[in-house]
């Protein structure tokens, strides 16, 4: 078969090692020829590609980033663009195509399959960890052991000087970054976008914490997080030109408000794309290889308009369309009951 790929959406650690695991079973067990468009639908439209093969890929497994480029952005943002992608596939006769990528890039899928009954498969992508369907999207616990390590190193600076540090992570939609990376560092406290927050309540937390002698807090910040209506003014929001909010800040409106409210001495750490950057965590190497090998063999199935999922310990196909459209939230159980026990 000739068995195209695209990465598309923000880039995640691990993609290069889906890529090398599809290519890996494609070319030595199918006999595939595989192809990789570039720069996500752009390539698949404007027929840019570059040839796959087990050499081409050697040495890619701990890389981060994708080596295919990615790109925001759909089809459909174009009348023609849907049919352009439909061309390709006649015009280089590709059997089968295999998505890699977040919620936007997994809807576009699911529609082209559906519209144009395209033969395509998914893999779910995104350090946010937000598909729902999944237990788990590869790069997530990559950033979450970068933020992990960064709380570790501000304990102690923060311990000096008896400071307050904000420190904010992505999570657009989502606090799974946050969460994690706040219970495994021990933060004193930890707001997400499920639960819209009380700066006072923050305040009387961190005030108690310090009247108790304790001489360093560390805050954990989602970037998607938002007050309680009508309890301290936000920023205006800013909006990327496909329409999505641009976010990164909050954490800056958070520490003013602590620095007034309390007099406590707060500082900002905005951790930002260096949660996407570098070489995947070995849980998500496997993870990705994983996913690369069951998107190969639903190709070889004929599993169209499916994706790759982790439940358990297993990774099996579902249907896209169980998936499309939705936000897969924190377990508000592992917020309340285990998180926040350690608040304070
Ligand atoms: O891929 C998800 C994500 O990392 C979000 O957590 C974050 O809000 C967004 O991408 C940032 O996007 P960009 O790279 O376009 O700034």
């Amino acid at each position: 078969m000739r068995v195209g790929i695209l990465t598309g959406g923000g880039d995640c650690p691990g993609l290069n090692a889906v890529i090398r695991a599809i290519v890996r079973k494609g070319e030595l067990n199918f006999g595939d020829e595989l192809v990789g468009f570039l720069d996500a639908w752009d390539g698949v439209r404007e027929r840019r590609t570059m040839a796959l093969d087990v050499r081409s890929l050697r040495g890619m497994l701990p890389r981060g980033g994708t080596l295919l480029g990615t790109r925001r952005g759909s089809p459909y943002d174009d009348p023609d663009g849907p049919e352009q992608v439909a061309q390709t596939f006649r015009d280089m006769e590709i059997d089968g195509l295999v998505v890699i990528g977040g919620n936007g890039s997994l809807t576009v899928a699911c529609k082209l399959h559906h519209d144009l009954n395209l033969p395509i498969v998914g893999v779910p992508k995104t350090i946010d960890n937000d598909i729902v369907g999944t237990d788990m999207t590869f790069g997530f616990t990559t950033a979450v052991q970068i933020a992990t390590d960064a709380i570790d190193r501000l304990h102690t600076t923060a311990e000096s000087h008896d400071r307050v540090m904000i420190v904010e992570v992505m999570g657009r939609h989502s606090g799974w970054i946050a969460t994690y990376a706040g219970i495994a560092g021990g933060a004193t406290a930890i707001i997400i976008p499920e639960e819209p927050f009380d700066i006072d309540h923050i305040c009387q937390l961190l005030h108690h914490r310090h009247e108790r002698g304790r001489y360093a807090s560390i805050v954990v910040v989602a970037e998607g997080a938002e007050p309680r209506e009508d309890t301290m003014p936000t920023r205006e929001k800013i909006y990327d030109r496909f329409g999505h909010v641009r976010l990164g800040g909050i954490a800056d409106t958070i520490a003013h408000a602590i620095e007034a409210r309390t007099g406590l001495e707060t500082r900002v750490v905005l951790l930002g794309h260096v949660q996407r950057g570098g070489t995947p965590s070995a849980y998500d190497r496997v993870l990705s290889t994983r996913y690369g090998i069951a998107a190969i063999d639903a190709v070889h199935n004929g599993d169209w308009g499916k994706m790759a999922v982790l439940r358990g310990t297993d990774v099996t196909m579902i249907p896209l369309t169980e998936t499309v459209g939705k936000t897969r939230y924190v377990d508000l159980h592992l917020y309340h009951d285990v998180a926040e026990i350690f608040f304070g």
